[in-house]
């Protein structure tokens, strides 16, 4: 038996600071990686017909055949659950060699923290993906809605491909653009807490929103250049209120990097409660534990604002805090203090 080198690789984590379901409208967000990761190692063994799959954070190995088809109703047989994410980056980067691949992360799984797009990123640079920068990101943008069979964004993966350390990134899910922005990190601290809820984005109701979504472009064009008073035109109550949420947080996003860049963070941090307002009530994608959790933080000495982070209905709360205030308050409650990271890369 040949064996070709170990390749080992790693993707951070992201959490995003402001822009939620707007990417998938070609929006604005504003993301940064994180110091926690997921690393893919790969064997390759030109004799083996699969490559077998275990992870630090699952009991049960996966075993996907090389030719696993592109297509969703295939992938969504694969058996244990979490390696229909392995399948999905499989059948998009088509590694020429089956052998084995060992996945071990820090990451919390479904909270907010991009665990999947890390997944994806680290094992398709581990099973030799040709392409670096967006192109990454588009493929394993493809794998997330093929392993998922939901529409989403390019957020995740492009943050997680971008990243730089000491910088949040404003980005462009329209033209894929990157801005980096410093953070201030000796004034300020971004705190990422769990709110113990659990959602995978297949159970939410996030297809539903990006069709509502699609159906306000389809009314009055791409949202990113539609007028708040263009929103108040439609007709329909309930697209209205999405259509305004994504034209308000992409006003929200662009305010925010001009913020961060003058190290403006009470104003920042205004931005964040209203953005998390505007996801609750306009788009509907928070649930009472999240909404508790965003209450009590904003009314905590020291936190400059608070929203939910990702795609909501469970997951993560982040907070924009002066340093150090925030740490002993949290007590037992799951959270971590997050310092923008690196990018995804082969080790
Ligand atoms: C999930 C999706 C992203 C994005 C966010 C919400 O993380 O994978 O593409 O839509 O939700 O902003």
């Amino acid at each position: 038996m040949s064996t070709g080198e170990r390749v080992v690789a790693f993707a951070p984590g992201r959490v995003n600071l402001i822009g939620d379901h707007t990417d998938y409208t070609g929006g604005f967000a504003m993301p940064m990686t994180v110091g926690l990761g997921t690393e893919a190692s790969f064997q390759p063994d030109p004799s083996a017909p699969a490559i077998e799959v275990t992870s630090s954070l699952e009991g049960e190995p996966g075993r996907i055949p090389l030719s696993i088809p592109a297509q969703p109703l295939e992938l969504a047989m694969v058996l244990p659950e979490w390696a229909r994410y392995v399948g999905a980056v499989v059948a998009v980067v088509r590694p020429t060699s089956g052998g084995k691949a060992e996945v071990s992360s820090d990451l919390p799984v479904g909270a907010g923290l991009s665990s999947s797009a890390a997944l994806e990123v680290a094992l398709a640079l581990a099973l030799g993906a040709e392409e670096t920068g967006r192109e990454l990101a588009l493929t394993c943008q493809r794998a997330e809605q093929l392993a998922t069979g939901v529409k989403t964004g390019i957020l995740d993966q492009l943050a997680i491909v971008s990243g730089r350390a000491g910088h949040a990134m404003l980005l462009d899910c329209g033209t894929l653009g990157v801005r980096y922005v410093e953070v201030p990190t000796d004034e300020l601290e971004f705190v990422v807490v769990d709110s113990g809820v659990r959602r995978s984005v297949s159970e939410t109701a996030y297809g539903l929103r990006e069709a509502e979504c699609a159906e306000a472009a389809r009314l009055l064009g791409p949202l990113r250049h539609v007028s708040p008073r263009q929103v108040d035109g439609i007709a329909d109550h309930v697209i209205r209120r999405r259509a305004r949420h994504v034209v308000s947080e992409n006003a929200r996003v662009l305010a925010f990097a001009g913020m961060l860049e003058r190290a403006e963070l009470e104003e920042a941090g205004r931005l964040l409660d209203e953005s998390h307002r505007s996801l609750a009530i306009d788009f509907e994608v928070s649930v009472p534990e999240l909404d508790e959790l965003v209450t009590w933080l904003q009314g905590l000495p020291g936190v400059l604002g608070a929203r939910l982070t990702g795609a909501g209905f469970g997951g993560c709360a982040l907070a924009l805090a002066r340093p150090g205030v925030l740490g002993r308050r949290l007590g037992t409650r799951r959270h971590w203090v997050v310092a923008p990271g690196g990018g995804a890369r082969r080790c």
